[in-house]
């Protein structure tokens, strides 16, 4: 029986959940158009829709709120925000900004023109959108391993080197304004990328005389799992790993609703002086003074301590064994998820569980569904509905090579017996896998269809 540690901290403020009837869950699916984003959180048991501003901050954290500054201009708030980004990424400059999106946003507007590229292993959603809004064009090359979730390689997020140059020489660098690294992959299941692996990506980068930004989301998470899993980490702290993954790169992005625990918040860090200069002014126009960034003071507060608990080896033990744990119960009953378990969330292969559905009628949204009919849990589809887009050049549908579900789970928010409640609930409808059909749309937008689009079942 898989175990993992317990929680390292005990409940002081409770938050009340209840789970509605069946008859009612059914209800509520075909009034959100068969879209998890659509229902209402009350009528959710187990929300592991995201873990991206989901978590429970610590009493720590409720107290830096109390000493927000809520200055215009050059708050206290901000200069202890500033002191913590200093210590641990160690960029020249940095702005607050409401969170990771408009960090990209306004990276993205400042560099990218039509028909530039920007390769990265995986960009996520809104990165992969915020280069598209601009006229560019998003690039993964991660290696192949990513793409075969039973592959138990325990740096799935690497990047492809040899890809990478190739592809630079191919399109060439007038045409790349800068290179991305998502860590953890969460598109590709949450994995890590190793140190070897930056070194090589920024050098690679450098050689060809472009800025290298890394995508930070979950850049605790990550270098926990290089402190595990690399040879030569053993013996160094997350903020000693962390450190050197940022002295590599010219800048970075962060939606600081991750590893930072905060609710709402993210970071947009860059060492070019010009380049600052420009993302001052889109901040200006766009979120707010440089020294909030579209935050109250209170929000830059929580995220300075944050910044340091999703550090602590103690805490990360745990989260990264809670996830391993829910994925071990699945697989041990036959429902197979990307291996290795991901650092925030754990992936349910929906091509391995609904073979029966081919990716047109998006069995990941299939999968997503039944979740909630049956224990009104809610993932996230990531697969066909997130990431099918046309080529730009052949008009085409282009499918992704993975079809997931996608249970992310919010920091020390859940304990063991609601993973076990989780895990009860998917061995159940793996048992009536055959009767499930997949969907088609009624209604979908251009870019981030997955938001609000609608669904029939067929
Ligand atoms: N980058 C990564 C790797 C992310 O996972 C996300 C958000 C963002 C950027 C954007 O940050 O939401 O603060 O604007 N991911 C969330 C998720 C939404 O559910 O995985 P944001």
């Amino acid at each position: 029986m898989p175990t993992y540690p317990p929680e390292p901290f005990r409940i002081k403020v409770t938050e009340p959940i209840r789970l509605i009837s069946r008859e009612a869950r059914e209800a509520a699916l075909k009034e959100a158009g068969y879209n998890l984003f659509a229902v209402k959180a009350e009528d959710i048991f187990i929300d592991l829709l995201t873990d991206s501003g989901t978590g429970a901050m610590s009493q720590d954290q409720w107290a830096a709120l109390m000493r927000g500054d809520e200055s215009y201009a050059g708050a206290r708030s901000y200069l202890r925000l500033k002191q913590a980004v200093e210590d641990i990424f160690g960029f020249k400059f940095f702005v607050p900004t409401h969170q990771g999106r408009a960090a990209e946003n306004i990276l993205a507007a400042c560099l990218v023109k039509p028909g530039m590229y920007v390769p990265s292993n995986m960009h996520f959603d809104t990165t992969d959108a915020n280069i598209r809004a601009r006229g560019g064009r998003p690039t993964n090359l991660v290696i192949d391993e990513a793409f075969d979730p039973s592959n138990p390689h325990p740096f799935k997020g690497n990047m492809d080197i040899a890809k990478l140059k190739a592809f630079i020489e191919k399109i060439g660098v007038e045409k790349i304004p800068f290179g991305m690294i998502t860590v953890t992959n969460n598109a590709g299941g949450g994995q890590p990328v190793s140190m070897a692996n930056l070194k090589a990506v920024a050098e690679t980068y450098r050689s060809f005389g472009l800025p290298f930004f890394i995508d930070a989301a979950r850049y605790a998470e990550n270098a926990y799992f290089i402190k595990t899993r690399e040879a030569g980490y053993e013996n160094k702290s997350p903020i000693e790993i962390a450190r050197e993954m940022f002295s590599l790169a010219d800048g970075m992005t962060m939606s600081a609703k991750k590893d930072a625990i905060v609710n709402i918040g993210g970071l947009l860090c860059v060492n070019d002086e010009k380049l600052f200069g420009n993302v001052k002014n889109e901040l200006i126009l766009r979120e707010g003074f440089p020294t909030y960034g579209g935050l109250a003071g209170r929000d830059l507060d929580a995220m300075a301590v944050g910044l340091y608990e999703g550090l602590d080896e103690a805490y990360l033990g745990h989260r990264l064994a809670q996830t391993a744990y829910l994925a071990s119960r699945l697989n041990d009953a036959g429902i197979p998820t990307i291996q290795p378990a991901g650092g925030h969330a754990v992936y349910l292969d929906a091509h391995a569980v609904l073979p029966h559905i081919p990716n047109y009628e998006y069995p990941a949204q299939a999968l997503c569904v039944e979740a909630y009919r049956e224990g009104a849990i809610r993932g996230v589809e990531i697969g066909s509905v997130m990431f099918a887009y046309p080529d730009p050049d052949s008009g085409k549908i282009i499918y992704p090579k993975l079809e997931l579900l996608r249970l992310a789970i919010p920091r020390r928010t859940y304990t063991q017996s609601h993973m076990d409640y989780v895990a009860d609930s998917l061995i159940q409808i793996k048992a009536r896998a055959e009767s499930i059909r997949g969907y088609k749309f009624t209604y979908a937008p251009e870019l981030l269809r997955h938001f609000t689009a609608k669904f029939e079942p067929l």
